[in-house]
């Protein structure tokens, strides 16, 4: 047990883990201060995202563009540290930029959040009791919801919601709200524990209820499943427009991608894999834009399931011959609040997305979703996957053998025509050293 951790400053804390965890390694000490930068004024900033900060873990920031949104163009960064997503986007953004680009709908912005509570008593007094204090509830928020009213948001609504078939005594107040251009999280939260403070406190005050009814407040805190914040992003083109040099028969490709789709919405085995590719997108833009990830990624798989059974975000069909492919998924995302305006390359990545609005970011983190989950669908279905991941992760395998910078430069290109894995990296790059490849 090490008490009052918190308390060290960052040399301290490092001296602390490294004596007790790193047998007092120096090696393992100037790593961790490798990785500070040389700014002490940025390095504080980072070092005040959190806590117990000793250093600072880098992900690759990648950017991919030619997308076309909207008759917009945009190029998209990606914070990621899987080798071909980035390529895969690009690869996805230059192929529909030539076939109309991306399309994209908000279908609606609204969030939620619940006071979870306890009450014995009978149900028509409490719904008299709230019905009669709703207003004051409300109110009772007004200096918290002030600046959000302004900007165009605010509570939209709250309800009781009788949870007894649940679990014995349980209500809920449910409220949705629109937070505009920030993800809301704080917001929602502050009036949440408002809400419960007034229910509470009107509760005792109440004349309607007697010694024997009981209110319990269990908590008060958003929920990340925003199913009506949510977001369609779609491509189309007619069947023989699909044709390129990698599509040589278009409509037994489009045929073939529908069965692939077909077969993540009835396979939960493929549908995890499947949405899991869509989210190599989402997420790198998700974090990229000092979105939290975590929060989009619970809310994605819940919607995935919201039928009953865990299927595919992602759709297909054709139509008239005409190809038309879709995802729509709900996207809590902000541009302002949060990190927007404290991490220096979160404020580079939306500058690079022209200062979006939440909802264009929406449609944007949309779009990266799709184009990923199309990158990996041709990949699948054509050469398969390994051809093109084994390609971007080659550097990586080198880089583990230790390669250095001429004997990489040579095998990059003996793997142009090789097929890529570990054990064939390892072998070329034994012969070259023994100066025994040929190719
Ligand atoms: C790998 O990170 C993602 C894929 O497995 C997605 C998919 O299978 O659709 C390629």
């Amino acid at each position: 047990m090490k008490e009052g951790f918190s308390k060290l400053n960052k040399n301290e804390k490092i001296d602390w883990v490294i004596k007790n965890f790193f047998n007092s390694s120096e090696t393992d000490s100037e790593l961790l201060k490798k990785y500070w930068t040389n700014d002490s004024e940025l390095q504080q900033i980072h070092d005040e995202f959190s806590e117990n900060t000793i250093s600072n873990f880098f992900l690759p920031l990648g950017i991919a563009p030619n997308f076309i949104i909207d008759k917009k163009n945009y190029t998209i960064p990606m914070a990621t540290e899987e080798s071909s997503v980035v390529a895969a986007a690009c690869k996805s953004a230059k192929f529909w930029s030539k076939r109309g680009g991306f399309r994209t709908e908000i279908i609606d912005v609204i969030k939620t959040g619940q006071v979870h509570f306890k009450y014995n008593g009978s149900k028509e007094k409490i719904f008299k009791f709230f019905n009669d204090i709703k207003y004051k509830i409300l109110n009772d928020c007004s200096l918290i919801t002030k600046n959000m009213i302004e900007r165009g948001g605010g509570i939209l609504n709250l309800e009781l919601i009788d949870k007894t078939n649940d679990i014995k005594n349980y209500y809920q107040l449910n409220s949705q709200f629109n937070t505009v251009d920030s993800m809301g999280a704080n917001f929602i939260n502050s009036c949440l524990e408002q809400f419960a403070k007034t229910l509470e406190s009107e509760f005792i005050k109440s004349n309607l209820f007697d010694n024997n009814d009981e209110l319990e407040i269990i908590m008060s805190i958003l929920s990340n499943y925003v199913p009506e914040c949510l977001v369609r992003a779609e491509v189309r083109c007619k069947l023989d427009e699909l044709k390129n040099n990698e599509i040589e028969e278009p409509k037994k490709f489009a045929k073939k991608f529908i069965d692939a789709i077909e077969i993540a919405k009835k396979d939960i085995g493929r549908a995890v894999t499947h949405n899991k590719g869509i989210m190599n997108g989402i997420d790198s833009v998700v974090i990229a834009t000092g979105n939290d990830f975590r929060a989009v990624e619970a809310c994605a798989h819940a919607y995935a399931s919201k039928n009953g059974n865990y299927s595919s975000l992602s759709h297909a069909k054709i139509e008239n011959d005409e190809f038309i492919y879709w995802i729509e998924i709900p996207l809590a995302v902000g541009s302002i609040g949060g990190i927007t305006n404290l991490h220096p390359l979160v404020k580079w990545s939306l500058k690079l997305l022209k200062k979006p609005s939440a909802t264009d970011l929406m449609k944007i983190t949309a779009v990266a979703g799709l184009a990923q989950n199309f990158a990996a669908i041709q990949s699948l279905i054509t050469s398969g996957i390994q051809l093109g991941h084994m390609k971007m992760h080659l550097v990586n395998i080198l880089n583990s053998l230790d390669a250095n910078e001429d004997e990489k430069k040579i095998l990059k290109k003996y793997f142009n025509n090789n097929k890529v894995s570990f054990q064939s990296a390892d072998d070329a790059l034994k012969k070259l050293k023994k100066d025994e490849l040929s190719f």
